[in-house]
């Protein structure tokens, strides 16, 4: 095609298959005050955990002085129970004036002054879900503006107490009128998660042309149970959600409860690890004041927030599912190269799964292999036999580089051979890489 026309034909279907606004062309990545702080407001008897302005204050230093904001991890996200119960006398919403003293324009200029952006929550319906005046379908317009106003930068519109008829308008009208407002802002819809989440109630392509991310399922919760239900549900229904994203439009399977109470060191890597095969949005609900070093490694592990981020935007698979109860997850990225997931649901010991590339549909060549977990390196051919360990409810998480003709010479070293090729030899300790 004529580079002119390619160029006008991209536009055209960027105009046409995303929302029109320019951001989160990767997936959108920060914080989220709902899994770990909910509808806390007792600033009284507990000031270090109620949803006021300053517990969004300190988690803004905490990602601008713990190395998480050059990481990404920019989104400070308000959620449900900032507002006060009565609109303003001009019908606007307004932030609770005890505990948010400066209004949502202090937070979001604190927010900007530190490279970093701001997300509030409302609701398409009569009430929020924690009770909280809602935005019904004549209020749309007006709270759009009342955020751009504030310097928003992303905005949650969830669906209680409205029905889909409601919702049906409600949706599409806000997109419009975010847009209207001529400030970028992101916009997370919750509208499939009311509709369960598929065809035909569900329309995928409307919802790519008017929302950059969406939540499809029920809540996160703080448990290992509440990951595998989720990643049961977005894996099952995988061929509907894989091609709903793309580069500004996401599945968002909701927050990253990794630094809080309920995972393990294995499920939190899996969680982190199967986020990324997802394109998921990366939204962590923790304390960053308090998080244990373990848990903040593994969020801050720039391997898997590379694969999470790889420019193209294509939502991995799962590829197998075992009897044995492993499963192989893997996502196509940029440059040729792609991510592997070895996800064990086993609850005895570390398994030892014995596979090869070619098995998982990958072509002739050889590949050089990067765990993302342990830093090690391998190259493997395509069909050499392999073995890996993966711990119960863990995984093991590989980043292939592109396939290239194996050149031995590329492995001499000081005069001796150095056969990085891993032999798959049963005895070997397949962790440990050559
Ligand atoms: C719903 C949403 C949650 C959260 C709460 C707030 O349950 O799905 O993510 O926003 O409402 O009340």
């Amino acid at each position: 095609m004529h580079l002119a026309v390619f160029l006008l034909a991209s536009v055209l279907s960027a105009a046409t298959f995303a929302l029109d606004n320019g951001v989160m062309r990767t997936p959108p990545m920060g914080w989220l005050a709902w899994e770990r702080f909910r509808c806390d407001i007792d600033c009284k008897n507990d000031p270090k955990n109620c949803i006021r302005q300053n517990l969004f204050i300190d988690m803004a230093d905490r990602l601008s002085e713990d190395g998480w904001r050059e990481l990404g991890y920019v989104y400070v996200n308000i959620d449900d129970c900032w507002s006060s119960m009565e609109r303003d006398e001009n019908g606007r919403l307004q932030a609770d004036p005890k505990r948010f003293p400066g209004g949502i324009p202090k937070l979001s200029r604190y927010l900007h002054d530190r490279g970093l952006k701001l997300g509030i929550y409302g609701d398409m319906g009569t009430h929020t879900c924690g009770g909280y005046p809602g935005t019904t379908l004549d209020k749309i317009e007006i709270d759009a503006q009342t955020f751009a106003d504030w310097e928003v930068d992303m905005f949650k519109f969830d669906g209680c107490y409205s029905n889909a008829t409601e919702q049906a308008k409600g949706y599409p009208l806000m997109s419009k009128a975010l847009n209207a407002t001529g400030r970028p802002i992101g916009y997370s819809c919750s509208w499939p998660a009311y509709q369960g989440g598929l065809p035909p109630k569900v329309n995928y392509t409307q919802l790519g042309e008017i929302c950059n991310l969406w939540r499809n399922y029920g809540d996160i919760q703080d448990s290992w149970d509440s990951v595998l239900n989720i990643l049961e549900w977005f894996f099952e229904n995988q061929d509907v959600l894989i091609p709903a994203a793309g580069p500004g439009r996401w599945n968002d399977p909701d927050m990253l409860v990794i630094g809080d109470f309920g995972l393990s060191k294995d499920q939190s890597r899996s969680q982190m690890a199967l986020w990324a095969i997802m394109a998921a949005p990366l939204f962590m609900s923790n304390d960053l004041r308090t998080i244990s070093s373990e848990a903040r490694s593994i969020l801050q592990n720039k391997m898997v927030i590379s694969i999470n981020q790889d420019p193209m935007g294509i939502q991995g698979r799962r590829l197998v599912k075992e009897k044995s109860n492993i499963e192989v997850f893997w996502r196509p990225l940029s440059s040729d190269a792609s991510a592997l997931v070895f996800f064990s649901r086993r609850t005895d010991m570390p398994y030892r799964y014995q596979t090869s590339l070619s098995k998982l549909n990958y072509t002739t060549g050889s590949y050089k292999i990067y765990d993302v977990f342990t830093d090690k390196t391998m190259i493997l051919k395509d069909s050499t036999n392999f073995v890996v360990s993966v711990n119960p409810t863990g995984v093991v998480m590989w980043y292939v580089s592109a396939p290239s003709k194996l050149n031995r010479r590329q492995f001499y070293r000081g005069g001796n051979v150095q056969d990085s090729v891993y032999t798959g030899d049963e005895n070997a300790n397949p962790r440990v890489f050559l």
